[in-house]
C-alpha cells in the first residue's frame, strides 16, 4: 500500500531523515541535463529539492519528468536526507514522480512588474512572498480574536448594507438595493454603539468599504477593519487597549511566523525591540510642536494630520505612537469635545495610533458623544438629515453611558509588520480605484 503523503515541512523533521517519503505539491523550479534532474517542489509549507538520475527513474519516466513545466502538480516519492548543499537544506532522492496535472507554460517568470503580478494575482498568490504574507495575515486575524476573547469581549457582527454614513459622505459606496439605494459599510461603529447596551464589550474583524479617490500605497477601497467598542470606558483607556492589542499581535507573529518573516526579509529583532520599548502617547498639539521644532514643519493648528506630516513625525520615533486630542473641527460628528483641554481650540476625545517607518495611521478611535444636542448639530454641519440618525440618537435616550471604541486597519498593520511597500500586497485580491480584477 502507498504510504500517506506528508508535508514538505514534516519531511524536514529529524524522524524522517533517511526514510522514504511521499510528497505532493507543485514544481517550483526545475532544471536538468541528459543525466540528472533537479526539481524543487513546493507545497503550502515550504520548498524542497528533489533529485534523480536517469537510471533512478528509467528512460521513459525521466524524459516525462524532465519536461514538466513549473507549476505542474506532482507526487514524488523518494528518500529524504539533510543536505547542506541543497536549497532549503534538504534533498529528496526520487525513485518515482507521478504527474497529477501538467501545467501550461506559466506566465509569471522572473522580473515581472508589480502591475503584471497584480493582473495575475490569481497565480501570483502561489508565490513564496504572497504565501508568507497570507500566513502572517492569518496569524494577525487569529490573534485579534484571541486577544479580545481572552478579555471577555463578545464577537459582534455588524450589517454591511447601511443607510447612514459615519466617516464622511465623500467616501461612501452607493449600491442598488431593490428599488432604492444604500451604502456599503465604512465602519461598524453606529451598530456597535447599539450593541454595547446589550453585550458591553464587543469586537469584530470585518470587511469595510471606502471610495477613496486617492491612489496611495496605504488606501484600499475594500479593506478589513478590526474594531472594538466598550461601555464604561474613556478614550484614554481605549488607547491602552489598542496598544496592548498590537503588542499581542506582534508577539503572535514572532511565535508563529519567523520563517515567513525571513522570506519577506524582515528582521524579527526589529519587532522584538519594539515590544521591549514604551510606546509614547502625545497630544495633537504636542505633535505640531515636535513637527515645528524637529522637522521645521509649520502646520496650522486645526487641520487633521496629512500623510506627509504623519511621515515626518514618525521619522522621529521607532515605536508606534498614540496621538490624542485632535481638533474637534476636523473630526467625525460622533467625537465629543474634551472640556478644559490645554490647546488653542476645542479638541475631541479621540486618538490615532501611528506606526513608524512611514506606515502612518494604523488605528483610529474615540470616545462617543452622548449628548443629543451636540450630535445633532455636528450632523447638520456635515450636511446630514438628523432624522435619518434617529435610531442612533435613541441610544442616548435609553440609559446612555460613557463608551469608546476604535478601528484597527488590518492591512495597514500587516503592511507595517511585513515591511510591504504597498498595502495592496497585504490583502489577497486588492480592490482600489483602478483595480477590481481578478
Ligand atoms: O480612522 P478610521 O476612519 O476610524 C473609523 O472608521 C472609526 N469609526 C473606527 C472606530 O472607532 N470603530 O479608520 C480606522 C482605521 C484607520 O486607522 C486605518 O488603519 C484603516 O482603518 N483605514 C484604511 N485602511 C486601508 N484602506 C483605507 N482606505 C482605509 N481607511 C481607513
Ligand atoms: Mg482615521
Amino acid at each position: 500500500m502507498d504510504e500517506e503523503p506528508i508535508s514538505i515541512q514534516e519531511a524536514k523533521d529529524p524522524g524522517y531523515q533517511g526514510a522514504e517519503v511521499r510528497l505532493r505539491g507543485w514544481i517550483y523550479r526545475t532544471r536538468g541535463s541528459n543525466k540528472m534532474l533537479f526539481m524543487v517542489i513546493r507545497d503550502s509549507t515550504g520548498i524542497i529539492q528533489c533529485v534523480a538520475s536517469r537510471s533512478d527513474l528509467g528512460d521513459d519516466l525521466f524524459t516525462v519528468a524532465k519536461d514538466l513545466p513549473v507549476e505542474s502538480s506532482v507526487i514524488v516519492i523518494g528518500n529524504v536526507n539533510k543536505d547542506d548543499r541543497a536549497p532549503g537544506g534538504y534533498e529528496v532522492h526520487m525513485n518515482d514522480v507521478r504527474t497529477i496535472s501538467k501545467a501550461d507554460r506559466f506566465p509569471i517568470t522572473k522580473d515581472q512588474s508589480e502591475e503584471f503580478l497584480r493582473e495575475n494575482r490569481h497565480l501570483w498568490i502561489r508565490s513564496r512572498k504572497m504565501n508568507a504574507i497570507l500566513k502572517v495575515r492569518s496569524t494577525v486575524t487569529g490573534a485579534i480574536h484571541e486577544f479580545f476573547r481572552k478579555k471577555g469581549y463578545h464577537e459582534f457582527t455588524p450589517p454591511i448594507f447601511t443607510p447612514n454614513q459615519a466617516e464622511g459622505g465623500s467616501t461612501l459606496f452607493e449600491v442598488k438595493y431593490y428599488d432604492r439605494s444604500i451604502y456599503l459599510t465604512q465602519t461598524w461603529q453606529l451598530y456597535a454603539e447599539a450593541a454595547i447596551f446589550s453585550l458591553e464589550k464587543i469586537y469584530d474583524v470585518s470587511p469595510t468599504f471606502r471610495a477613496e479617490r486617492s491612489k496611495t500605497s496605504r488606501h484600499l477601497s475594500e479593506f478589513w477593519m478590526a474594531e472594538m467598542e466598550a461601555a464604561w470606558i474613556g478614550y484614554r483607556e481605549a488607547v491602552q487597549i489598542a496598544m496592548d492589542e498590537i503588542r499581542f499581535i506582534i508577539k503572535k507573529v514572532l511565535e508563529n511566523n519567523i520563517g515567513d518573516l525571513e522570506i519577506l526579509e524582515v528582521d524579527p529583532d526589529g519587532l522584538v525591540h519594539i515590544l521591549e520599548k514604551e510606546w509614547p502617547v502625545i497630544t495633537y498639539t504636542e505633535a505640531l510642536g515636535i513637527l515645528n521644532d524637529k522637522a521645521g514643519m509649520d502646520v496650522q493648528w486645526g487641520k487633521d494630520l496629512r500623510t506627509v506630516e504623519e511621515e515626518e513625525l514618525m521619522k522621529l520615533f521607532d515605536t508606534p505612537v498614540g496621538v490624542v486630542e485632535y481638533p474637534k473641527e476636523a473630526m467625525a460628528f460622533y467625537k465629543p469635545v474634551l472640556e478644559g483641554a490645554d490647546a488653542p481650540g476645542p479638541v475631541a476625545k479621540c486618538f490615532d495610533i501611528l506606526a513608524p517607518e512611514g506606515y502612518g495611521e494604523i488605528v483610529g478611535g474615540s470616545e462617543r458623544d452622548t449628548d443629543i444636542e451636540s450630535l445633532s448639530m455636528a450632523l447638520e454641519k456635515e450636511g446630514e438629515s438628523v432624522e435619518s440618525y434617529d435610531w442612533y440618537l435613541d441610544l442616548r435616550r435609553y440609559g446612555s453611558v460613557q463608551h469608546s471604541g476604535y478601528g484597527l486597519g488590518v492591512e495597514r498593520l500587516i503592511a507595517w509588520i511585513c515591511k510591504l511597500e504597498n498595502i495592496k500586497d497585504a490583502i489577497p485580491f486588492p480592490r482600489t480605484m483602478t483595480r477590481a480584477y481578478p
